[in-house]
């Protein structure tokens, strides 16, 4: 069976900066609600004319880039979002022409904020069967379109931000590699964090979508997401340590979705590891859904905590519920 490894990675965030105080004059809010609660200071909106397939045009560019690659080598796009540009087609059809690739396959997958790993996955067994050489992963989102900015919205409005990261994956002929991927899903409680329409259910929206507006924007029960996030997570990164044969202490680094800062303490404390050992940047950019693993691990990459050799376990949680776990020696 053949290898997988990361040979590139890139993100992009938009410029616009939007911070709690910014918030705090949109809506009944403050710095010391969000911050308490989510750690977030700070994130990025896309601007009215920014759709999420601009940000994951330039954070393909960047990954193929460091990649060192010719784009015709890319076999195969696949695009984690839940903010597509438009309702069909994906995304990843839009960066097939807008990256000059071939006419190779392309699709979306709407995972969430696991879609990421989920895409990682799914490039895996291409590569590992052969099937493919070369595959590009995107997560992208511009999310923040989507949310109610005003105090009936406020409790995702403050949480969420917009932003893009990607990886170009490529046949390993080293040590360096994909050492496993853990998927999994539960839909019972999946009005727990949803978005209802667009959607084929609801009857009529089409002729009159004012009638049905609230159902054209994300709702969340914050505490049950935030009891399955802390129960799910450990239990994905213990099954990835499990499978691998490995503890925790051989772990350099974990990457998990940046949820809630709160909430990577609480995976940190059930780990029995430092608050440190699990990376954060909420603090700056939010949380980004599909893009949050990919944008992580391209700083922690920048800021040298990762070193060839090191092992290294994504995992992410989000809405489904969905949640997946990667492992991977770099
Ligand atoms: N600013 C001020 N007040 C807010 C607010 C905001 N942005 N959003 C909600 N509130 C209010 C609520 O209306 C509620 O008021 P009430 O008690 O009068 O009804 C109160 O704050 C709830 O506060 P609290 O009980 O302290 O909230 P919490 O500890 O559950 O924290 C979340 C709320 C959303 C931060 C938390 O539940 C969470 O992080 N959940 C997980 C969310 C997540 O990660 N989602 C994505 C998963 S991929």
């Amino acid at each position: 069976m053949k290898k997988t490894r990361i040979i590139g990675a890139g993100f992009c965030v938009p410029d616009n900066v939007v911070t709690n105080d910014d918030l705090s004059k949109m809506m009944d809010t403050s710095d010391e609600w969000i911050y308490s609660r989510s750690g977030i200071k700070e994130r990025r909106w896309a601007d009215e004319k920014t759709t999420t397939s601009d940000l994951a045009y330039e954070a393909s560019y960047r990954a193929i880039k460091q990649a060192q690659i010719d784009p015709d080598e890319i076999d195969m796009i696949v695009v984690g979002t839940l903010s597509s540009d438009y309702f069909f087609p994906g995304v990843s059809a839009q960066l097939q022409e807008r990256l000059n690739l071939r006419n190779v396959a392309a699709f979306d997958i709407k995972a969430a904020c696991s879609a990421f790993v989920y895409s990682l996955s799914i490039a895996d067994q291409f590569i590992k069967t052969g099937a493919a050489k070369t595959i590009l992963i995107i997560g992208a989102e511009t999310q923040t379109k989507l949310i109610e900015k005003s105090t009936e919205g406020r409790d995702i409005a403050v949480l969420f931000g917009d932003g893009a990261g990607a990886a170009v994956l490529q046949t390993s002929s080293n040590e360096s590699c994909i050492l496993s991927t853990h998927l999994h899903s539960e839909g019972k409680d999946l009005k727990n964090l949803w978005m209802e329409a667009p959607g084929t259910v609801e009857n009529g929206w089409v002729d009159d979508a004012k009638i049905f507006k609230s159902k054209f924007t994300p709702k969340m029960n914050g505490k049950e997401v935030f009891r399955s996030a802390v129960t799910r997570f450990p239990e994905v990164i213990n099954e990835a340590l499990k499978h691998n044969d490995i503890k925790i202490e051989d772990v350099k680094l974990i990457v998990p979705h940046q949820a809630n800062f709160r909430i990577s303490e609480a995976v940190a404390k059930r780990l029995g590891v430092d608050t440190e050992k699990v990376y954060s940047n909420i603090h700056k950019y939010g949380n980004t859904t599909a893009a949050s693993i990919p944008i992580a691990l391209c700083e922690a990459l920048e800021q040298n905590r990762i070193s060839k050799g090191d092992i290294i376990i994504l995992a992410a949680f989000g809405a489904g519920y969905t949640w997946a776990s990667a492992a991977i020696r770099w």
